[in-house]
């Protein structure tokens, strides 16, 4: 009896796979076209037009994609723009599907006829995800479900990333990473709760666990630095700043220190980092960065300003690395020369599409889905939207165990580094307790 019901059910499922392609993807590409047209996506009388459609069932997860001719004079970004628009249209009704594990969970004692109709006349709601490219034409791949909302930032996950490089999450398609001997400096901004500082952990942590001999961080939280105090006694955390005066003292040594780095170069004939051999490579991580804007002190805030400004400004090159996090991407609080050399932006759901464009340079931030943490746009010389990786704090606690140390007083010196001839190490001595 159950036998007979199984095989019913997966010439069901073989039908019910071919005929899923035929109605789906009609009616996807036929949303498209309306909601392109509906959101003024034509010019002159020129509308959107299919090229060519591919269902991938070969890959997991299945998508089909569509190619489409674009009316001459609109770009990827105006469709970017509406991603939300396209995402809630594909998704707008619930649709009728066979599961084949709901006929292995019929219970035989009970009535049989109505168990078995209540699977033939379950409905699902859609949870399609797109994806949104351009290559000479448009490209809209449309999966049966959505990007994952959890990914666990596990050993497994760690060990996809080496060298510099951070792991950004995952699309639907793929693993994606962040290089930062590629990309220097990086924006992170989004609404509060949304996973910037999640972030910036996950981003310390594996950069300690790869690099332990070479990073050097300074983290600058402008809400209190508790969130960083767990890597303060770190041996690669040269500072943890947690206010106006220590922060100014930290991003004065560090451009004390760039000045000096940056004569020498020119002496030797050095050109960046990577010729002149050195390994390290300095962090400085701010969190909650527009708090800047609200130091009381004015020459604080401007001298703050500058520094970030110069570091993002020159200090690629030099062996600095920066990632400037926050959660009010507006115009006057936005460091400009931070913004203006930074090519790459991990952006989480703003208020509203005017920080969006502060960030991107386009609208779409703002239609993220609201109270999906972790979820992303990472911006660099493409759009992506990701998942972020989750990383826990008991996690981090045991990769930071080996580096622990405990540094009873710690004396800056912006002038004589260690590290500088020999290009290992920090501008810092530190006296460590016995064991
Ligand atoms: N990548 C993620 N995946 C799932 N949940 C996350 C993720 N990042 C953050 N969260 C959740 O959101 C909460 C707030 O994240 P947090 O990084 O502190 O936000 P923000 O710094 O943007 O205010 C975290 O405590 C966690 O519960
Ligand atoms: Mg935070």
């Amino acid at each position: 009896m159950l036998f007979e019901v199984v095989s019913t059910a997966s010439m069901l499922g073989v039908w019910g796979a071919s005929h899923y392609f035929r109605t789906n993807t009609k009616d996807d590409n036929d949303k498209i076209l309306k909601i392109a047209e509906n959101s003024g996506l034509y010019k002159n009388g020129e509308k959107l037009r299919l090229y060519r459609r591919k269902r991938e069932r070969k890959k997991k997860p299945n998508y089909t994609e569509y190619v489409y001719k674009i009316p001459l004079g609109l770009e990827l970004e105006d469709f970017l723009e509406k991603y939300g628009k396209f995402k809630d249209g594909l998704n707008n009704r619930s649709q009728h599907r066979i599961h084949l594990r709901d006929f292995k969970k019929l219970k035989p004692d009970r009535n049989i006829v109505k168990q078995i109709r209540k699977i033939l006349e379950n409905r699902d709601q859609l949870n399609k995800n797109i994806e949104m490219e351009y290559d000479g034409m448009l490209i809209i791949r449309v999966y049966d479900k959505g990007l994952t909302d959890d990914l666990p930032y596990d050993d497994e996950l760690l060990a996809k990333v080496g060298g510099w490089e951070v792991p950004k999450g995952v699309t639907m398609r793929e693993f994606i990473k962040h290089d930062f001997e590629k990309m220097q400096m990086l924006v992170v901004a989004g609404m509060t709760r949304y996973g910037k500082t999640v972030f910036l952990k996950n981003s310390i942590t594996t950069l300690i666990h790869n690099e332990p001999d070479n990073v050097k961080l300074t983290l600058v939280d402008l809400k209190g630095g508790l969130a960083f105090s767990r890597f303060s006694n770190c041996k690669q955390v040269h500072t943890v700043a947690k206010n106006a005066e220590e922060s100014l003292l930290a991003l004065d040594l560090i451009h004390a220190e760039m000045g000096q780095r940056q004569a020498l170069f020119l002496s030797k004939g050095w050109e960046d980092i990577g010729e002149a051999g050195w390994k390290e490579r300095h962090f400085i991580i701010v969190d909650e960065g527009a708090e800047i804007a609200g130091f009381e002190d004015k020459a604080q805030r401007e001298r703050c300003t500058y520094l970030l400004g110069e570091i993002a400004r020159i200090g690629a090159g030099l062996g600095y690395r920066m990632i400037f996090a926050t959660q009010y991407p507006v115009a006057d609080v936005f460091p400009r020369q931070v913004k203006a050399n930074t090519s790459a932006a991990l952006c989480f759901k703003l208020k509203n599409s005017t920080q969006s464009m502060v960030v991107l340079d386009r609208k779409g931030a703002e239609a993220l889905p609201v109270g999906l943490r972790g979820r992303a746009i990472y911006q660099t010389d493409r759009d992506v939207i990701v998942q972020t990786p989750f990383i826990k704090n008991d996690f981090i606690d045991t990769k930071l165990t080996p580096h622990i140390t405990f540094r009873a007083r710690s004396e800056k010196s912006g002038a004589s580094s260690r590290g500088k001839e020999e290009g290992t190490g920090g501008s810092y001595i530190t006296y460590f307790e016995e064991a």
